[in-house]
C-alpha cells in the first residue's frame, strides 16, 4: 500500500546555494523556513525585481525508516520557481524546468540505510534569465522565486498506478490507468469503484474488475444513478482504483475525484451538458501581497470562493500558467469553469526554450485533467506571433493526452494561423466610447467556437482610491464589454483583465511595480467596478448588490458637477428617495445596457415630484424642467444639450419663470448647496420586499470594520493562513475610499504577521494576513491599533490536522 508524507516543515533556506550544502558535515545555522515559501519578502510596492533573482537552496535532513524496504521512496514537488534540481546524499536525481508545474523524483536508490539521515537539497533557480517559459523577453507580472507548493514523499511498492486519466460525457465514464512500469506485471488485476463524493457510504454508482493490460489498462462504464456536475450542482465522485498483485494482494490504491459532464464550444457558442452558457469570468494571477506566489491551501481556495460568490462569475482564467490544485479543488466543488494555460507571455524562445514548452503542455494536462471544472486547454504562448511547427506540437500534446478538452491559444493579433479548437482572443477594441469588443467576423473567419480572453486591463487602469469619475468609467467600461460580449451571440464568452491587482516588471504598471487592472485590489478588495459583475448573479449566489456608483458629494466632481451616477443592483427594482422624499423607482427596464442581465441603471431624475409639491410649479412646466435640471446634473450647465437648451429658453420665454429663479431651483436640485444636510436613500425591492438600503449623507463619523470570517488555523500538511479584511467605513455602512489612515499591527501567541506591523489603508480598506504558528494546538491574538489609539482584538485559535 501507498503512503504520503508531507514534508512541508522543517527545512533550511539560504538565499545562495553552495556545494558544501550537500554534505552531511555542512553545518552553518541557516534559516529556519516552512513551505509554501518565497524566496524574498517584498512590500507591498516599490520594489524590484532584482530581490528575487536567485540561485537558493532548501535543505532537509530526514531519516530513511525501516518499513521503506523493499519500497520505492518518491519525492514530489508541486512547485518550484522557475528551475528545480533534486539532491540526494549528494547526488544530483534531476532538473526540473517549470515553475508552475509539479515534478516527482524517485529517490530510492540514493537513501542511506535504516534510520540513517539522508541530506535533501533542493537548488531552486529564480532568475529570469533562465532559457525556458515565461522567460526570454519583457513579462507583464512578476515571477517570484522559492518552493511555494506543497511537497511530499510518496512510498510505493515496486509496481504501483502512475496516473489515471478520467474521462466523462453525461454519464458515461472511462479510464486509463498507467502503471509505472511493464515489468513484472503478471497476473495483476484492478478493481474499481466509483462513489458520490459527498456520500463516500452510499452504494457504489459502480463497479469494475479488469486484468491488467500492459503499461496502460483501459476501463469503461456506464455508472447508475449519476448527477452531471454543473455551475448551480457541481456534483463530484471519486473514483477509487486498486491494484492486485499476482496473489491477489492489494499493492495500491488511487482516489480520484471528478465529475460528470460534457463540454461542447461550437461557432454558436459554449455548451455545458447540451446546455448553452455565457461564460463570464475574469483572469486570475496567483499572486499575493508580501509573499508573490506563497500562499497555502486555505487561502488559495478562498480566491475561488470570491470569483463565485463575491464576483458572481461562472468562468476563471488562470493566466498565464497553471495554478494551485487547491484553487483548482475548489472551482471543481463550487461550480466554477478554468481556462488553464501554459507559461509565457508574448515571446517564443529557441528550440530548447520550445522542447520545454511542450513539455510543460504534457505536464499540465497530465497534472489536471481530472479536474471537471477545467474546460479548454490553452495550449500557445499567451499573446505570441504564429509558430505553425511549435503550434502543431502543442496541440497534438493536448490532444494525445486529453481526447474531451478543446485546446485554445490566446493570441492578440487577428485572424493569423489558427490551429486551436477554439480561437481565443484579447480584444482591447473598446476605449470607452465604442462598442464593447469586435464582432467575430472581424477578428477570424473560423467557424469553430470564439471566445474573448481578455479586455480592458491596461486600457484604464484604476486604484480604489482613484476619484468617483474615474472609478465610475472603469466600472462602466466593464459594463460595456460585457453587455457586447452578451448581444454577440457568437461570442462564447469572456474573461476580463482582471480580477486582482498585481506586483508587475518595471515596464508595466503605475511606476510603482503594480498593474492596477483587478477589479478588486491585491487584497482582493473590491472596487466599484467588482458591483458590475456581482450584480449579473442571482441572490442566491452573490447575496443582494445594491452599490451606487457615487457618494452624492458634488464638491468631488469638477465644476460641481456629477455626471452620470449609476445603480448597480441584482434586485427587482431600487427606490431611490431625497431626504425621505419618494423620487423614483428603477426596474432593470431603465438601464441602457439591454444584453445583461442586471445592467447598470441611470440615474436620471433626483427631483420626483418636488416642484410641483415643495415650489408649486404647474406639473407641466414641472416635466420641462426636471428634463433642464436632469440635463445639468449629468452635463453641467456649459455643456447642456441643445434640445434641453430650447426647453429652458421656452420656459423663460413662457414669462412666468426668470432666468433667476430657474437658477434658485437648479441650485436646490441639481447642487444641493446651502441645504441642510441632503440624505440620499436607496432601497433594492425584491418581491415587494426591501433587501437592501444604501444611504449616501454627508461623513459625521468613521468606525473601523473587521471581518475575520476564519478565526480558526488549521495546521494540518502545513501552515494556515487567515484574512482579516479592514474597511472604514461612515455611519451608513459606505467604505471612505479617501480614508488612508495608519494601523499598527501585533500579534501575541502562535500567530505571526504577513508584512509589516504599519500599513495604511488603501482606499478605505487592507486585509492583514496571519499565519498560524507551531507548536500546535494554542491561540493567537491579533492586536489593531488605528490612527485614533482605538484597539481591536481579533483571537484565532491553531489546530492540529495532522
Ligand atoms: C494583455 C496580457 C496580460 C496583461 C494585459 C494588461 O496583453 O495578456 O497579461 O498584460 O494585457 O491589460
Amino acid at each position: 500500500m501507498s503512503e504520503r508524507i508531507y514534508l512541508n516543515n522543517d527545512w533550511q533556506f539560504s538565499p545562495e546555494f553552495n556545494e558544501k550544502m550537500l554534505k552531511g558535515t555542512f553545518k552553518s545555522p541557516l534559516e529556519e523556513v516552512r513551505i509554501p515559501h518565497s524566496v524574498c519578502k517584498m512590500p507591498y510596492n516599490n520594489f524590484d525585481e532584482e530581490c528575487y533573482q536567485k540561485v537558493s537552496a532548501y535543505r532537509k535532513v530526514f531519516a530513511t525508516k525501516k518499513e521503506w524496504k523493499n519500497k520505492l521512496v518518491l519525492l514530489t514537488i508541486e512547485a518550484a520557481a522557475h528551475q528545480a534540481e533534486v539532491f540526494l546524499n549528494g547526488k544530483s536525481l534531476g532538473i526540473h524546468k517549470c515553475g508552475y508545474t509539479a515534478f516527482t523524483v524517485d529517490l530510492t536508490k540514493s537513501l542511506l540505510g535504516p534510520d540513517k539521515n539522508n541530506i535533501l537539497v533542493i537548488k531552486v533557480d529564480s532568475r529570469e534569465t533562465l532559457n525556458v517559459p515565461p522567460f526570454g523577453y519583457a513579462i507583464d507580472y512578476m515571477t517570484f522565486g522559492g518552493i511555494y507548493r506543497d511537497v511530499y514523499l510518496e512510498i510505493k511498492n515496486p509496481v504501483y498506478i502512475k496516473n489515471i486519466n478520467i474521462a466523462t460525457d453525461l454519464n458515461h465514464f472511462t479510464s486509463v490507468v498507467e502503471l509505472n512500469t511493464e515489468e513484472n506485471i503478471k497476473g495483476y488485476s484492478l478493481t474499481q469503484k466509483i462513489t458520490p463524493y459527498n456520500y463516500p457510504k452510499a452504494e457504489p454508482c459502480a463497479e469494475l474488475t479488469s486484468g491488467i493490460k500492459g503499461i496502460n489498462t483501459f476501463t469503461a462504464s456506464d455508472p447508475a444513478p449519476v448527477v452531471q456536475w454543473s455551475l448551480e450542482t457541481p456534483e463530484l465522485y471519486v473514483l477509487e482504483t486498486n491494484l492486485f498483485n499476482g496473489e491477489d494482494k492489494l499493492v495500491d490504491t488511487k482516489k480520484i475525484r471528478f465529475g460528470f459532464r460534457d463540454i461542447r464550444f461550437d461557432k454558436t457558442g459554449f455548451y455545458l451538458n447540451g446546455k448553452k452558457i455565457k461564460l463570464r469570468g475574469l483572469n486570475r494571477h496567483q499572486s499575493f501581497p508580501y509573499v508573490g506566489y506563497a500562499m497555502p491551501e486555505n487561502i488559495q481556495r478562498e480566491d475561488a470562493d470570491i470569483l463565485k460568490y463575491e464576483l458572481g462569475l461562472n468562468e476563471v482564467r488562470t493566466s498565464h500558467y497553471p495554478q494551485s490544485h487547491y484553487f483548482l479543488d475548489r472551482c471543481d466543488e463550487i461550480g466554477l469553469l478554468v481556462f488553464t494555460e501554459i507559461p509565457g507571455w508574448q515571446f517564443i524562445g529557441d528550440d530548447e526554450w520550445k522542447d520545454v514548452a511542450v513539455e510543460n503542455v504534457r505536464e499540465m494536462v497530465t497534472q489536471y485533467r481530472n479536474h471537471p471544472s477545467i474546460f479548454m486547454w490553452g495550449v500557445r504562448i499567451n499573446e505570441s506571433q504564429d509558430d505553425e511547427k511549435f503550434y502543431a506540437r502543442t496541440n497534438a500534446a493536448a490532444h494525445s493526452l486529453d481526447k474531451t478538452r478543446p485546446t485554445g491559444g490566446v493570441r492578440n493579433g487577428k485572424f493569423g494561423k489558427f490551429q486551436e479548437d477554439v480561437f481565443t482572443y484579447n480584444d482591447f477594441f473598446h476605449s470607452g466610447k465604442n462598442k464593447g469588443v469586435l464582432h467575430k467576423n472581424k477578428v477570424t473567419a473560423s467557424s469553430k467556437g470564439y471566445m474573448v480572453t481578455e479586455y480592458n486591463g491596461h486600457m484604464f487602469p484604476t486604484k480604489s482610491f482613484d476619484d468617483e469619475t474615474h472609478r465610475t468609467e472603469h466600472a462602466i467600461r466593464h459594463a460595456n464589454v460585457l453587455d457586447t460580449v452578451c448581444e454577440y451571440k457568437e461570442i462564447a464568452g469572456s474573461s476580463g483583465w482582471c480580477a486582482f491587482d498585481y506586483n508587475t516588471h518595471k515596464d508595466f504598471g503605475s511606476g510603482d511595480r503594480i498593474c492596477y487592472h483587478g477589479v478588486m485590489d491585491m487584497f482582493r478588495n473590491p472596487k466599484l467596478a467588482a458591483s458590475v459583475y456581482a450584480s449579473q448573479a442571482p441572490a442566491e449566489q452573490v447575496g443582494d448588490i445594491l452599490e451606487i456608483s457615487s457618494s452624492m458629494d458634488i464638491g468631488e466632481y469638477p465644476a460641481a458637477i456629477r455626471g452620470k451616477v449609476w445603480i448597480f443592483t441584482n434586485a427587482d427594482s431600487v427606490k431611490m428617495y431625497v431626504n425621505d422624499t419618494f423620487i423614483k423607482e428603477y426596474t432593470v427596464k431603465n438601464s441602457p445596457y439591454r444584453h445583461l442581465p442586471h445592467g447598470p441603471i441611470l440615474i436620471d431624475d433626483y427631483i420626483g415630484d418636488r416642484l410641483v409639491t415643495e415650489d408649486k410649479i404647474p406639473p407641466r412646466t414641472a416635466v420641462k424642467m426636471k428634463k433642464v435640471f436632469s440635463a445639468i446634473a449629468i452635463h453641467g450647465i456649459d455643456n447642456i444639450p441643445l434640445k434641453e437648451k430650447f426647453i429652458a429658453a421656452s420656459i423663460i420665454a413662457g414669462g412666468k419663470y426668470t432666468m433667476d429663479k430657474l437658477w434658485q431651483l437648479g441650485g436646490k436640485y441639481v447642487c444641493n448647496w446651502g441645504q441642510g444636510s441632503v440624505t440620499y436613500r436607496f432601497e433594492a425591492i425584491r418581491n415587494g420586499e426591501v433587501v437592501k438600503t444604501a444611504v449616501k449623507s454627508a461623513c459625521k463619523k468613521i468606525t473601523l470594520e473587521t471581518i475575520c470570517k476564519r478565526t480558526v488555523l488549521e495546521e494540518s500538511n502545513s501552515y494556515d493562513v487567515a484574512l482579516v479584511h479592514i474597511a472604514a467605513k461612515d455611519q451608513n455602512n459606505n467604505i471612505m475610499s479617501y480614508c488612508q489612515e495608519s494601523l499598527s499591527l501585533s500579534v501575541a501567541g502562535n500567530i505571526e504577521l504577513i508584512g509589516p506591523s504599519s500599513v495604511s489603508l488603501k482606499g478605505g480598506q487592507i486585509t492583514i494576513y496571519v499565519k498560524s504558528k507551531l507548536p500546535k494546538n494554542s491561540t493567537g491574538t491579533l492586536k489593531i491599533t488605528d490612527w485614533q489609539e482605538n484597539e481591536y482584538l481579533i483571537n484565532f485559535k491553531v489546530t492540529k490536522q495532522m
